[in-house]
């Protein structure tokens, strides 16, 4: 298991992330925004965790990530969803789809590699099965990650969910490592990704958030041709593409060959990525990779994220975002920062 209140644990042995000591970076030393907020107060705060993300509020910035949290409606039972600011579904297609065969998923040193290859259960029975029992938690906002393994295909989906109500907004994957037309035939080409962007935006009734890759060599500047297309928000970032060898069979462990790394393992790219976007756009930006514990939820907003995203660290403790939601909470009543708002981008970089 990885996480606990302020201590992350390895999955069981492997080794490396044992050492890992809980991040102390977000603490020290504080951000402008924080100063301010933190002047001479000694009775404590009840912060103010609402933050708005592409014109939807939001009661808290922790969302559960595409693929980690099925459709919702299955963690009713294990998770508060009403104390999640939102969460997104898995990603939706035209029509239902098997993805690859096993094995798919692969643990690896402080990290998970999979290759699920967007198994779903396609929009129609997503918009007749899944989606109308989330109107029991209407504070959660839901947020539908589509993609479509032709352009026609993605402004099909969107135009179907137009259609229904109970939908926040839609995260456009165009950045699935392991299913390369639909995924990173979009998402690694510059000119594809505006013609998409630009597309699926005409088409949508709702906020669009677009969900970038980090297997490209500027992140950042795929997130401004995202913006320059129409976006609302970017969220970055997906898997990275990797692989793992079984030596004594000498094969490699996943069907797929290749799949996507998350997990701790890849938080400080993930974070640098952020940071980076963050620099270079002005739509708010959802940032995740490897988040499991509040400072590291701290961090992404310290870099500039406006809301952050929890994914593999579910796999370890399904309760996972409702307990990082506390746990900002109390980060923040902790650290007397009366609004979450006021950390996006709080940085203090030394000599900038
Ligand atoms: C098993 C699994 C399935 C995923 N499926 C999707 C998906 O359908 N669409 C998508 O945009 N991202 C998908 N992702 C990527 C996550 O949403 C997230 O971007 C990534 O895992 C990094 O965050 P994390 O380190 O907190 O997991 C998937 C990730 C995992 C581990």
């Amino acid at each position: 298991m990885w996480a606990r209140e302020g201590r992350d644990h390895a999955p069981e042995g492997t080794g490396a992330y044992d050492e890992r000591e809980p991040c102390k970076g977000a603490a020290t030393p504080p951000g402008r925004a924080i100063q301010q907020e933190t002047k001479e107060k000694s009775r404590p705060v009840k912060p103010d965790m609402k933050v708005t993300v592409a014109g939807i509020e939001l009661v808290n910035p922790v969302i559960a990530a595409s693929g980690t949290f099925g459709y919702g409606i299955e963690f009713e039972e294990i998770v508060s969803l009403e104390r999640l600011g939102a969460f997104v579904t898995k990603g939706i297609s035209l029509e239902p789809m098997a993805g690859h065969p096993a094995p798919r998923i692969v643990q690896t040193a402080a990290g998970m590699l999979n290759a699920i290859g967007l198994q779903n259960v396609g929009v129609e029975d997503y918009l007749r099965r899944k989606l109308p029992p989330m109107k029991r938690y209407p504070r959660c906002k839901v947020i539908v990650n589509v993609f479509g393994y032709t352009e026609a295909e993605y402004i099909g989906v969107i135009e179907r969910l137009n259609a229904a109500e109970g939908i926040a907004a839609y995260e456009l994957n165009v950045s699935c490592p392991n299913v390369y037309a639909g995924g990173m035939a979009f998402g690694a080409d510059a000119s594809s990704l505006e013609y998409l962007v630009s597309r699926a935006k005409a088409a949508s009734k709702r906020p669009l958030i677009v969900k970038l890759s980090p297997n490209v060599t500027s992140v950042a500047h795929m997130a401004a041709v995202a913006a320059d297309a129409g976006a609302d928000a970017v969220s970055l970032v997906n898997t990275f593409r990797a692989m793992a060898i079984d030596v004594e069979q000498r094969r490699p462990r996943l069907s797929n060959v290749a799949g996507g790394l998350s997990g701790p393992a890849i938080k400080p790219i993930a974070l640098r990525m952020v940071y980076e976007a963050a620099r270079t756009v002005r739509i708010p930006i959802l940032g995740m990779g490897g988040i499991v514990t509040p400072e590291d939820a701290v961090e992404f907003l310290l870099a500039g994220a406006t809301a952050v995203q929890v994914g593999t660290a579910s796999y370890a403790d399904p309760r996972a975002t409702e307990r990082l939601a506390h746990g900002l909470e109390a980060w923040c009543r902790n650290h007397q920062v009366e609004r979450v708002a006021s950390l996006t981008g709080a940085l203090e970089v030394p000599h900038d």
